[in-house]
C-alpha cells in the first residue's frame, strides 16, 4: 500500500532534518564546552528539537499511517495545508524560544499546539473503520497526550509572562507530559514498525492495547500526580509504564531475534531504539525511586540522561528508520556511520552524564553530533525527488 501522502510527509521530513541542524550544533558546542549557552539558548535547543525534530516527524508518521491505502484523496487540501503551517509555526515558535519570554511566546505557542491538535482530530477520524496495529494505537495515544502537553506547555507560558493565577506546577506537569505520556507510546509505536513493516497492517490484539493503554494510563497518573502535588500518583504509575515496556518486549521478540545488526535496515534502528527504550524506563523508575518519590529534587545530570536517551536513543533511531522509508538510498558506508556513531556516541553521553565526567561528554558530543549532521547531510537530497515507495 502507498502512502498518498508521501510529497508532505517528504516535505515534513526535510523540514525537520534543516531543523535539527540547529539542535545537534548547539548540543556540539555545548558539550565540548566551547561555547557556555544561556537559559534563551538551551530551550531554543530543546523546543527545536522536541518539536522541530520529533513533533514535526510525528506528525509526518501520522500523515503515514492513517493515510495507508486511502486514495481518495479527500483531504489533500488539508495535509497540504499542515504540511505547510506545522515547519512555518514550529519555526517561528523557536524564535520565539531564543528572544522573549514574554506574553508572544505562548501565542506562538498556541498556533502550534492548534497544527498538533487538528493533527490528532484528523488521526481520529482517520482511524474510524481502518485496521489499527499496535503503531497505530500508539501514535493516537500519543498524538493525544501532546495535545494535552501542548496545553500544559501554553499555560506555562502564559504564567512565565507574568500570569499569576496559572499554577507554576505546569512547569513539572508540562515536560513531564511530553517526554513521558507523549514520547513512550510513540517510541513503542517507533520501535515496532521499525523493527517489522508489516506490523502496521497487522490488527491489535489484546496484549497490543494493554501495551499502549497502560502507560498512557501512567502518563496521565503523573501529569495528574505532579499538578496537584500527589507524589503517590507519580510513584504509583511506575508499574503501568513497566508492564507496558514488558508486553513491547515479549510482542517484538521474534523480529528482535531476526535482526542483523550489519543489514542497512530500518530494524536495527528499531532494535537500538527498543535498547534505549529500556534504559529510559530504567533512569525513570531510578528518579522516581530515589528523588522523586521523597520530594527531593533529581541532579539535572540525571534528567539530562532521561532527557536525551528518548529524544536521541528512541525518537533519534525511529525517525532516521522513518526517514530511510520515504528517501532514495544512500552510500552504504553512510548509513553504518551514522548508525555506528549515533548509537555508540549516544552510549558514551549517557555514561558521562551517568557518571558526571566531563571528559567523557566532550568525546561523545562530537561524534553523536556528526553522525546526526552525516544524515541530515545526505538524506535532504535523498529526499528530495524520492521515488521510493513507502509501502508498509
Ligand atoms: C531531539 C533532540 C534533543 C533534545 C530535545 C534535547 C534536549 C535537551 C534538554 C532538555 C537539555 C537541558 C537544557 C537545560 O539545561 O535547560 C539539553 C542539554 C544539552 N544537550 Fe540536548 N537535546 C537534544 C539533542 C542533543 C544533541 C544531538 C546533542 C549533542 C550532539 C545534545 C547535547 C546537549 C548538551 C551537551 C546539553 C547540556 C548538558 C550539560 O549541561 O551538561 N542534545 N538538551
Ligand atoms: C506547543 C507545544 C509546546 C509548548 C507551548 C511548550 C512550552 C514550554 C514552555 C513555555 C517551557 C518553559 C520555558 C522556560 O523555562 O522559559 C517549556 C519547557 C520544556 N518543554 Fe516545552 N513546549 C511545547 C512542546 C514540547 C515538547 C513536544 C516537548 C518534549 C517532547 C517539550 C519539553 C519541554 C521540556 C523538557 C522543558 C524543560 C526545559 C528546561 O527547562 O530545560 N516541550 N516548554
Amino acid at each position: 500500500m502507498t502512502s498518498p501522502h508521501a510529497a508532505q510527509i517528504r516535505l515534513l521530513l526535510s523540514a525537520a532534518l534543516a531543523l535539527f541542524t540547529f539542535t545537534v550544533v548547539i548540543g556540539i558546542l555545548n558539550g565540548t564546552d566551547l561555547v557556555d549557552f544561556n537559559h534563551k539558548a538551551l530551550l531554543t535547543h530543546v523546543h527545536v528539537g522536541t518539536l522541530g525534530w520529533i513533533t514535526m516527524s510525528v506528525i509526518a508518521a501520522s500523515f503515514w499511517l492513517f493515510g495507508l491505502g486511502d486514495q481518495s484523496g479527500k483531504d489533500a487540501s488539508l495535509i497540504r495545508l499542515l504540511g505547510y503551517a506545522t515547519p512555518l509555526s514550529i519555526t517561528a515558535y523557536a524564535l520565539a524560544f531564543l528572544t522573549t519570554a514574554g506574553v508572544v511566546r505562548p501565542l506562538l505557542g498556541t498556533l502550534v499546539g492548534l497544527v498538533i491538535l487538528t493533527t490528532f482530530l484528523w488521526t481520529v477520524r482517520q482511524a474510524q473503520g481502518r485496521t489499527l496495529s499496535v503503531p497505530h494505537l500508539g501514535m493516537l495515544a500519543a498524538v493525544l497526550m501532546s495535545v494535552l502537553g501542548a496545553v500544559l506547555g501554553i499555560l506555562l507560558g502564559l504564567r512565565l509572562a507574568g500570569n499569576e493565577s496559572i499554577t507554576i506546577r505546569t512547569a513539572d506537569a508540562h515536560p513531564a507530559a511530553m517526554v513521558v505520556g507523549f514520547l513512550v507510546p510513540v517510541g513503542m509505536s517507533f520501535v515496532e514498525w521499525a523493527l517489522d513493516g508489516g506490523s502496521v497492517l497487522r490488527k491489535a490484539g489484546r496484549a497490543g492495547w494493554f501495551q499502549i493503554g497502560l502507560p498512557v494510563l501512567g502518563g496521565i497518573l503523573v501529569i495528574i500526580g505532579l499538578l496537584l502535588d500527589i507524589v503517590a500518583l507519580v510513584t504509583f504509575s511506575l508499574p503501568f509504564e513497566v508492564i507496558g515496556l514488558v508486553i513491547l518486549i515479549v510482542r517484538v521478540r521474534p523480529a528482535v531475534m531476526r535482526v542483523s545488526l550489519t543489514a542497512r535496515s530500518t530494524a536495527r534502528h528499531g532494535l537500538t531504539a527498543l535498547v534505549y527504550l529500556i534504559v529510559n524506563l530504567g533512569i525513570l523508575i531510578y528518579l522516581i525511586g530515589k528523588y522523586f518519590s521523597k520530594e527531593i529534587d533529581p541532579p539535572v545530570h540525571l534528567l539530562l540522561a532521561l532527557d536525551h536517551s528518548i529524544f536521541i536513543g528512541v525518537m533519534t533511531n525511529g525517525i532516521l528508520a522513518l526517514i530511510m522509508r520515504f528517501r532514495r538510498p544512500v552510500a552504504a558506508i553512510v548509513d553504518d556511520i551514522v548508525f555506528v556513531g549515533l548509537n555508540a556516541g549516544l552510549a558514551v553521553f549517557l555514561v558521562g552524564l551517568l557518571a558526571e565526567s566531563a571528559p567523557l561528554k566532550q568525546t561523545a558530543t562530537p561524534i553523536m553530533g556528526g553522525a546526526i549532521l552525516l544524515a541530515v547531510a545526505t538524506a535532504l537530497p535523498a529526499l528530495r525527488g524520492s521515488t521510493n515507495d513507502p509501502s508498509a
